[in-house]
């Protein structure tokens, strides 16, 4: 019996590019490096709240991604439900799949954030919560993790795909942004270390196929 003939969602999925450096520091002792990147990662619930007003500005309207929540959009039933993992202030995204039918449930574990998305868009359940404990109860037709998951550490990546499966209904469609490979890579953010994570393709893989997923498309 194969993986997929044990799970009952039998799902789609979309891994979309993600553009960013990825650093490797080849100067530092492994566990001195590692230490600073964990501690950057936990770092990132607190500087999305202290930034969250500045985040969303320069989020804007403008919507770059239309052909992948086409793509998404597409896959789904109409008046689909859609779990946005790390929705942001829901713009212009959930705007979008709001307009184009969806039931949206935004997930962010910013209140500042969350307080934001509810003065900007009526008609949407919004959850603040860490995407890391999520356990809604309820099942969704599509899962949208948009330049999220990648402020994950690897392991709570790892972690986020039975969440995920959890909250997928039959035939749900996955769609999320991820690197190109394996690594950890520090940004900036109004002088402050931006946390950033990716497994290998080969592990999503592994990882979607192990819990039902099927990969629709891949895109690097
Ligand atoms: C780069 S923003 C992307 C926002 C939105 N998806 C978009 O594309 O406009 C990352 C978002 O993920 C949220 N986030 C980071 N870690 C999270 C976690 N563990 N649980 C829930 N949300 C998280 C941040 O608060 C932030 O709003």
């Amino acid at each position: 019996m194969s993986v997929r003939d044990t799970i009952p969602c039998c799902t789609k999925i979309f891994v979309a590019p993600c553009i960013w450096a990825w650093l490797r520091c080849s100067t530092c002792p492994h566990d001195i490096r590692n230490k600073a990147l964990v501690s950057e990662a936990e770092r990132i619930i607190g500087l999305y709240r202290h930034h969250a007003q500045a985040l969303a500005q320069n989020r804007g309207d403008r919507l770059i991604e239309t052909a992948w929540l086409d793509h998404f959009i597409n896959l789904l039933p109409s008046r689909a439900t859609v779990l946005d993992l790390g929705c942001g202030s829901g713009r212009p995204i959930d705007r979008y799949l709001t307009e184009h039918g969806c039931k949206i449930t935004g997930v962010d574990s910013s209140p500042e954030i969350i307080a934001m998305c509810k003065d900007a868009l009526a008609g949407v359940e919004w959850v603040v919560a860490d995407m890391r404990a999520l356990s809604l109860g309820q099942t969704f037709d599509g899962v949208l993790a948009w330049d999220s998951f990648f402020h994950l550490n690897h392991d709570d990546q790892r972690r986020m795909f039975s969440t995920v499966r959890q909250h997928a209904a039959p035939q749900a469609v996955l769609m999320f942004t991820s690197g190109p490979r394996d690594g950890e890579a520090i940004g900036s953010y109004k002088g402050e270390p931006l946390y950033h994570a990716s497994l290998d393709p080969e592990e999503y893989r592994r990882l979607l196929t192990e819990n039902g997923f099927q990969v629709e498309a891949h895109v690097n």
